[in-house]
């Protein structure tokens, strides 16, 4: 279809939008062959474009909405800080705001007593997750996992396992990072385990000090390790003297049917990082972990050596505070574990039979379609397109683009997920016919 199909198909205000756009952002940016929505308002698990068209968002926008747009308790909380702070001086003038926050997420973690590093975005997480690590062990080594999606700073890119996102930078990545195989089966995981074993005796280039790890890749495609693969990689690890990062930007905070991916392991990571949902809708992420991990920094003696301007941030942290208070008040990680579960089921016995669907398969309210692909056809593209078209927002995900990934807010309406779910499923069979 030509982009001017497309166009009038999706509508002019989309396509005026979509021009003035591509005046004034890099053009590396959005993708505008195809003018897309243009979002205008939000709230619960609908969105509205600057059409006026509404559509039920099955992805949470990137997993970040659990709670929903707009919760009422963020938005309340937001709404009473902007009245009265909106920036502080995060790490000099603390805003009384930062330390309730950080009070409420570390009575929430499975730590007796535990410490954060705020940030921003997922990378941020990351990063200072990676930094924790080296300080804590003086090892600068990381063990990544192929398919793995850290983020696109730099050092977060480095352990991203992703070519697509690294090529183009490759000079510039540090070297210090190993990729080891993540596995989906048992048999993968036995050669994954060999491999982490390998380089953590020595075999790496440089000593490592962290295994950096998503309990479920989630851009590579929802992809799910056997269980005990995660534990056994963090024994591993321990056993050599480094730490068992794990990347919970998506999966933390509940999206699993669990605080942490990792409950589902039953074992504690050494650090998390946490992003996505964590702020309600608002830009806030942390990096977390025991005090005996976190306390390898040194004390500030004034000039913070790892901080930044908007650390901390009021608004981050007042609805971060309100997203808590939803997750608990609306018990919304028992809610994932139900609504998940009933998803899942609903999937795999519609989906049934479909030649071109290779799998369904989740963990709370993530779940992945797997599609046969074609060679490079990317059929969860097509699949995401045909969704939209019926009004229902899913993203595609796989290195091969052949997984359409669901994250759908814990507080969509039962009836609402089954319609969207239903449209779904139509938008696969009739894509894979
Ligand atoms: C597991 C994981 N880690 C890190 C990131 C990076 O987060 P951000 O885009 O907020 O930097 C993402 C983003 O999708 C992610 O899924």
């Amino acid at each position: 279809m030509s982009a001017e199909t497309a166009a009038d198909q999706r509508g002019q205000a989309a396509a005026t939008w979509a021009r003035r756009l591509s005046r004034v952002e890099s053009r590396n940016v959005t993708y505008l062959a195809e003018p897309p929505p243009f979002w205008t308002s939000a709230s619960g698990a609908e969105v509205q474009d600057a059409e006026g068209t509404r559509y039920l968002d099955l992805s949470g926008a990137f997993g970040v909405a659990f709670a929903g747009h707009a919760h009422p308790l963020v938005v309340e909380r937001i709404v009473e800080q902007a009245g009265r702070l909106v920036h502080g001086m995060g790490d000099v003038h603390p805003p009384t705001v930062k330390v309730e926050f950080l009070e409420a997420l570390s009575a929430l973690l499975p730590w007796e007593s535990s410490r954060a590093i705020l940030g921003l975005s997922g990378a941020d997480a990351v990063e200072a997750a990676l930094k924790t690590a080296q300080l804590a062990t003086g090892r600068p080594g990381v063990i990544a996992f192929e398919g793995a999606y850290h983020g696109l700073t730099l050092g977060a890119l480095a352990a991203t396992g992703r070519e697509h996102f690294r090529q183009s930078f490759v000079e510039r990545l540090a070297r210090h990072v190993e990729f080891a195989p993540f596995p989906e089966s048992e048999l993968e995981a036995l050669g994954a385990l060999d491999q982490v074993a390998r380089l953590l005796a020595g075999a790496a280039s440089v000593p490592v000090g962290a295994v950096l790890a998503e309990p479920i890749q989630g851009r590579a495609g929802v992809r799910i390790p056997p269980p005990g693969f995660l534990a056994e990689v963090a024994r591993l690890a321990r056993a050599e003297g480094a730490l068992f990062i794990a990347d919970e930007v998506l999966t933390g905070m509940g999206r699993t049917g669990a605080l942490l991916g990792c409950e589902h392991e039953g074992f504690r990571p050494d650090l998390a990082c946490l992003g996505k949902a964590l702020g309600g809708g608002v830009p806030i992420s942390a990096c977390v972990g025991p005090a005996a991990v976190m306390d390898a920094w040194p004390r500030s003696t004034g000039e913070a050596i790892h901080t930044s301007t908007f650390l901390g941030h009021p608004l981050g942290c007042a609805a971060g505070l309100g997203f808590i208070a939803a997750l608990e008040a609306e018990d919304l990680v028992g809610r994932a574990r139900r609504g998940g579960r009933h998803a899942l089921a609903y999937l795999r016995s519609a989906l049934d039979g479909c030649d071109r669907v290779l799998e369904v398969r989740g963990r709370g309210l993530l779940m992945g379609i797997e599609l046969a692909a074609d060679g490079d056809s990317e059929p969860a593209v097509g699949v995401a397109r045909k969704a939209l078209r019926q009004g229902v927002i899913v993203l595609p995900a796989g290195v091969r683009g052949d997984v359409v990934e669901l994250a759908p807010p814990a507080t969509v309406a039962a009836s609402e997920l089954e319609r969207g779910l239903e449209e779904v499923v139509a938008a696969v069979r009739s894509s894979v016919a």
